[in-house]
């Protein structure tokens, strides 16, 4: 500052002192003294004192910054404290609880009564955690706090409470400290809820799953009745003739042996037949296995031989020439094919059209997944129909579930694939279902 500055020059200053004010060697201040009635006015024997003010000033100011921080960091404690959106505690050493939070009193029913009587950690604890209270000491004392964990206390009415508690000390002794508490119970339930709801859906959805698998079955049966006539006919016949050429004079071995050869391969059609039904009716937990999709749907056609035949349909398959092996269950997935199938012979019976077709195709993609469509030539559709389709109790029959293609579509999702429907052309529907193909990833047994 010097003589010629307006402001020494305005208000006449005859001397001015600038002393820094400093804290352990970092400035926290200036302190600016003048006087306008004498030069020279700061001796040094004033100085010397005016220096001793100076860092005794400088050393308040810290201090009182210190306390103001501190009284700030406590109030936003103090906040979080009240706020009760976590169960609070101090605690001591010897197990006594200092303060506690209306959170923390909740969760335990007890009192601030209870608190100024001395309430102990060790009396909330029960006998069964007793070693978990010497374990978290030890760990307070070695690092300084305690990680997350769960454990249980009694409340005031003696009753059980789970909660996840973290704790960490003052002092290096951890002599004292603050602990956080957090109620299971209430997540616990809900959890146990959302788990027993799930199990309740997935054997709602196994029921439903069976329920409609009986049905198809039962709508098989009338269908397939006739086709097991055929071999029960056909064995009597065979049998019939046998005893003739046994009975003949000389008996002709060699024919009644040709005979009862064809009894035999009547009765092993037969047999199949009933074979196929009876896995689609059991009501067995899914396995995984390796599918080949062309093999099931040949072996799902003699099912729908006397239908086809009696609604005047001309069934084809349209199948690629090797598909890649899928890993499903084998009976999950002529479930699905079948649904297909009676839902396509349903839309031709009501559709009035003359000529019938339903085709059974299988495709390879260069992804190396299969799909498999079901296609007829019921009635054209409007577009957003095809989605509806698979919505569960979704039906346009009168007697229809609409849980067919939900349940289709459970099962393919499972898989990993997807099930959808588009018109086919001319007119008619074609429901298809992608599923990938097996990798050593996919987890089928053999
Ligand atoms: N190929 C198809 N052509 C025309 N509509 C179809 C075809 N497949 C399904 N749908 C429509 O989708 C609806 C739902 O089919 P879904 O198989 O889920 O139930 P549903 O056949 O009505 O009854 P169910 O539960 O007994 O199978 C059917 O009612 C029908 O309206
Ligand atoms: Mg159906």
């Amino acid at each position: 500052m010097s003589r010629d500055d307006p402001y020494v020059r305005d208000n006449r200053l005859r001397s001015v002192l600038c002393v820094p004010l400093t804290n352990q060697g970092s400035g926290v201040g200036l302190l600016y003294l003048e006087n306008n009635l004498a030069p020279g006015a700061f001796t040094p024997s004033r100085l010397a004192l005016l220096k001793l003010l100076a860092s005794q000033a400088a050393a308040s100011l810290e201090k009182a910054r210190l306390i103001r921080d501190l009284e700030e960091r406590q109030s936003r404690i103090r906040r979080l404290v009240d706020a009760n959106i976590i169960g609070i505690v101090i605690w001591a050493r010897d197990g006594r609880l200092l303060d506690a939070n209306d959170a923390f009193l909740q969760m335990t029913q007890y009192t601030r009564e209870d608190l100024e009587r001395g309430l102990a950690w060790h009396d909330m604890t029960p006998p069964d955690w007793q070693t978990h209270v010497t374990g978290s000491l030890s760990e307070l004392t070695a690092t300084g706090v305690m990680q997350p964990r769960a454990k249980e206390y009694f409340r005031r009415d003696g009753s059980r409470v789970r909660v996840l508690i973290g704790a960490a000390a003052f002092d290096a002794q951890a002599s004292e400290g603050v602990a956080y508490i957090l109620d299971l119970t209430e997540r616990e339930i809900a959890e146990r809820k959302a788990v027993e709801s799930e199990q309740r859906f997935r054997d709602l959805q196994a029921e439903l799953a069976h329920a409609n698998r009986i049905e198809t079955v039962g709508q098989l049966s009338s269908w397939i009745a006739h086709d097991i006539r055929q071999p029960l006919v056909g064995m009597v016949a065979s049998a019939n003739a046998g005893f003739q050429w046994l009975s003949a004079t000389p008996p002709n071995v060699g024919a009644a042996q040709r005979s009862l050869q064809r009894v035999e391969e009547e009765g092993h059609r037969a047999a199949d037949i009933l074979d196929k039904i009876r896995a689609l009716m059991k009501k067995s937990a899914p396995v995984r296995e390796r599918v080949d999709l062309n093999d099931l749907v040949l072996s799902t056609l003699p099912l729908l031989h006397s239908e086809a035949r009696h609604k005047t349909i001309n069934v084809q398959v349209d199948l690629a020439q090797a598909t890649p092996l899928v890993s499903a269950d084998r009976v999950q997935l002529q479930q699905v094919i079948m649904n297909m199938v009676v839902n396509a012979i349903d839309a031709m019976s009501v559709s009035g059209e003359k000529e019938k077709n339903l085709t059974i195709a299988t495709q390879v993609d260069d992804k190396g997944g299969v799909t498999t469509s079901v296609s007829d030539t019921g009635p054209l559709l409007p577009a957003e129909e095809y989605d509806r389709f698979f919505k569960a109790f979704y039906s346009t029959k009168q007697h229809g579930l609409g849980i067919g293609l939900a349940i289709c579509r459970n099962i393919v999702e499972n898989y990993g694939g997807r099930i959808w429907g588009e018109p086919c052309a001319p007119h008619g529907t074609s429901v298809r279902f992608w599923l990938p193909g097996f990798t050593s990833a996919s987890g089928a047994g053999e």
